[in-house]
């Protein structure tokens, strides 16, 4: 028998975007009888630098004696203070703010943080008005819509699409839509985005996220700017960003792209009127996040480690695996189909769009899965309020966390299934 379940259960009981293609593709990877390409994961690599400086940290606390008072406490829902006040002194140091620890709020990775800002200040509220999470610049991170825990609270603007040459594209803020959405919707609750952009690499101007910011201080709803690429670490950017902080903003970071998505550490920074709300929610749904992670953070954020690793280690890996992902398109790609790859600014994405395929980025993805290769079609960033769009359905996402290899067959193979499709105009 089914079980009788809530609204919210029946909502959280569904995969949202890339979540429910991902359980395809994690079937279809199970399935040990057939060698896969696999261009979909958003899984980091473990780079022995970073796999290094973990480890020392963990083997320093070892020594020292440290993990059982570690593990076998409680602690605050805020956060372990030691890794608190290293980011206090952290980010007062290289970024001129004046932090004090109420300012910080460590999670269980930033999706936990997510799930705590959307349901916080959006979805139903006493004056019985849903409101919801809106996205400046579509396409962004599918995971949002995941963490909401009403139906359909997580909307975007379409973004500007501004082609720079014969094979390359960038998004650019449509600042006037966004405006007019938010001087007019007196329904929403939150602004949420990603710099770098998940999935495609954008990284919006510095003046872009203070127009933002303006317009959230005028509604008063708090920006959380979702910084799970951004220096300091993981430093996911190809191009010069620095993050801004002011107190309309919730910084969030997260760990795992420099090499720590196991021991779930997310990172808010902002005002105490946003920080102390998430610290009551986290306090009553998971009490904390894991200690022994927090611990190991806060050694190698104190010693420095962690941002020098991510400068000069993670950043320039993936910068590289950027740069072949983009010789290989321009090399194999048939020179007379309208494709585009988005400029690389950061994060751990290709994005490609194929203006006018005669097929859907569902289709696409299983004419590819057919040849044992697999991307993320693109429709699920776009949220479900954009996702019909012709647009959203022209685009793929291509992991830059696969081998050399991959990348080179992958790709290759993608050139054949379009060129194919381009011929038989498959509907
Ligand atoms: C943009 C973005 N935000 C948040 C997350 C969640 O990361 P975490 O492992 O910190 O929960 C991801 C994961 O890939 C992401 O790409």
């Amino acid at each position: 028998m089914k079980p009788n379940l809530s609204l919210i259960g029946q909502k959280m009981n569904k995969k949202t975007g890339v979540r429910a293609v991902m359980g395809d593709i994690q079937e279809v990877l199970a399935d040990g009888s057939k060698q896969y390409t696999n261009l979909s994961a958003g899984n980091p690599m473990i780079l022995p630098e970073a796999a290094a400086m973990w480890e020392s940290a963990l083997a320093d606390l070892l020594e020292d004696g440290k993990i059982a008072p570690i593990i076998s406490q409680y602690g605050s829902s805020y956060g372990t203070d030691e890794l608190i006040q290293s980011i206090v002194r952290f980010f007062s140091e290289h970024y001129d703010l004046e932090l004090q620890k109420e300012n910080v709020l460590i999670t269980a990775g930033s999706q936990q943080l997510f799930f705590l800002a959307i349901n916080s200040f959006c979805g139903p509220g006493s004056d019985f008005v849903v409101k919801k999470a809106l996205i400046p610049m579509l396409p962004d991170y599918s995971g949002y819509s995941g963490t909401a825990l009403d139906l359909s609270i997580v909307e975007g603007i379409p973004p500007l699409i501004h082609k720079l040459d014969r094979h390359m594209f960038r998004y650019e803020l449509d600042r006037e839509s966004f405006l007019r959405k938010m001087r007019n919707d007196h329904e929403i609750g939150a602004v949420v985005m990603s710099r770098p952009n998940n999935p495609c690499g954008n990284i919006l101007t510095e003046e872009d996220v203070r127009f933002i910011s303006e317009a959230c201080r005028e509604a008063n709803v708090p920006l959380f700017i979702d910084s799970a690429y951004a220096p300091p670490f993981p430093a996911l950017n190809f191009i010069d960003m620095e993050p801004v902080f002011n107190d309309q903003i919730v910084h969030c970071m997260s760990l795992s792209k420099a090499g720590l998505p196991g021991e779930r550490i997310g990172i808010a920074i902002g005002h105490s009127r946003y920080i102390q709300v998430m610290e009551a929610f986290q306090s009553n749904t998971a009490i904390h996040s894991s200690r022994l992670g927090q611990y190991m953070a806060a050694a190698v954020v104190n010693d420095g480690r962690l941002a020098a690793v991510s400068q000069h280690e993670v950043r320039p890996y993936y910068e590289k695996k950027f740069r072949l992902l983009k010789d290989t398109l321009f090399a194999v790609m048939p020179d007379d189909i309208k494709w585009y790859l988005h400029k690389g600014e950061g994060g751990l994405f290709g994005w490609l769009w194929f203006e006018n395929l005669p097929a859907s980025d569902i289709e696409l993805y299983r004419q590819l899965k057919a040849k044992h290769v697999i991307i993320v079609p693109g429709a699920s960033f776009f949220h479900h309020t954009s996702s019909h769009l012709p647009h959203a359905r022209e685009c793929i996402r291509i992991s830059l966390t696969a081998a050399d290899e991959d990348i080179k067959r992958g790709v290759g193979l993608l050139a054949e299934v379009v060129r194919e499709m381009c011929k038989k105009k498959v509907l």
